[in-house]
């Protein structure tokens, strides 16, 4: 089978794509034939060991796993003589931000893994790009009671995180406003934001509305920045660290403070996060925004488009 093989942290020129053994399940294992994968921002960094604090997670010195990739959609070919929850023949998809190795024709993993089965109005594609960033969105949004009627601002609606988020707003009946680039307005307002700041012409910090939520889902703001923009109880999130890698220390500080905080909570209970993303598909209320499609062949291509922080949604590897 093909699979993108590095074995040192590097940009993206170090993968390659390889034949390499397919690999037989454990009792414990299910094989997956992998139809489709994404190329996302923590597969940026599982490749590169950027930032490094990662590498605690994905090995010190070099990857412990030689492929890349943290999520797939496919299907069952086999499984091990202990797993009762899958079969031959489903349709599932799975996502882990240590690594999976998912960049590959076949996977075998435990079948104790965040694994969810896809219903039949998903596709592969659509499956596998609802993974990485919509856990993130559901880990933000959970810490919060988001009420009908409340006003968020999401920076950055034409994210893998922002479109995740705008369209979980929307199904809290919460009032989003999101900033995107002129040619992605109408994309934005159809996520289900009731306004949209082009910020290519405006500084969204400028407004003088006011939000009960800011969520800043690309980094590319700060606490200080959008503080003014809070109510008086009001809270800001960030995907990002901050410039200063301040966000972790507010979050800790603020609290303490009362009035306007700072949450930075860390993505947690993936497996909930996949209950919950196949809820969402079932009720139709989510699909995620994808962008570029690239085939295995081309991965080196797509990490350099994913690195270059323009992505719109999520780009796509496919495997057949
Ligand atoms: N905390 C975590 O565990 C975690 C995990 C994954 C990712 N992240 C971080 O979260 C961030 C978002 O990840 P992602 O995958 O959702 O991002 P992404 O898809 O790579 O975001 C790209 C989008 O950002 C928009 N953008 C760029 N500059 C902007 C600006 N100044 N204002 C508003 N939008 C702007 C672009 O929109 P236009 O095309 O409209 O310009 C582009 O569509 C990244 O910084 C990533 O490193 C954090």
């Amino acid at each position: 089978m093909k699979a993108a093989i590095r074995l040192t942290y590097g940009p993206p020129e170090t993968l390659s794509i390889r034949e390499v053994e397919k690999p037989v399940p454990s009792d414990n294992e299910i094989l997956v034939r992998v139809h489709a994968s994404t190329v996302n921002r923590t597969d940026v960094a599982v490749l590169t060991g950027k930032p490094y604090i990662m590498r605690f997670f994905t090995g010190l010195s070099k990857p412990t796993l030689p492929s890349t990739g943290t999520d797939f959609a496919g299907i069952v070919e086999a499984v091990g003589n202990n797993v009762q929850t899958f079969k031959p023949g489903d349709r599932v998809c799975g996502f882990d931000d240590q690594g999976l190795g998912s960049h590959a024709q076949y996977l075998a993993l435990p079948a104790t893994k965040a694994i969810i089965t896809i219903p039949e109005n998903i596709t592969f594609e659509q499956a596998a790009a609802s993974m990485e960033a919509a856990h993130y969105a559901i880990n933000f949004l959970n810490k919060l009671e988001i009420k009908a009627g409340q006003n968020v601002l999401v920076n950055g609606g034409t994210g893998a995180i922002g479109s995740a988020m705008i369209q979980m707003l929307k199904n809290k009946g919460a009032t989003v406003t999101a900033t995107c680039r002129t040619e992605h307005l109408e994309q934005v307002r159809a996520l289900g934001a009731q306004k949209v700041i082009d910020y290519t012409r405006e500084d969204f910090t400028q407004e003088n509305q006011q939000y009960e939520y800011v969520f800043d889902a690309v980094g590319k703001s700060t606490f200080g920045k959008c503080k003014h923009l809070l109510k008086p109880c009001g809270i800001y999130i960030s995907s990002e660290l901050g410039p200063g890698w301040q966000n972790p220390f507010l979050a800790l500080y603020t609290p303490l403070t009362g009035g306007k905080k700072v949450l930075f909570p860390l993505p947690t209970n993936i497996k909930a996060s996949l209950a919950h993303i196949r809820e969402m598909w079932e009720q139709g209320a989510f699909l995620p925004m994808i962008d570029k499609r690239f085939p295995l062949e081309n991965i080196a291509e797509a990490f350099t488009y994913v690195a270059s922080g323009q992505k719109v949604g999520n780009v796509v590897l496919t495997m057949d």
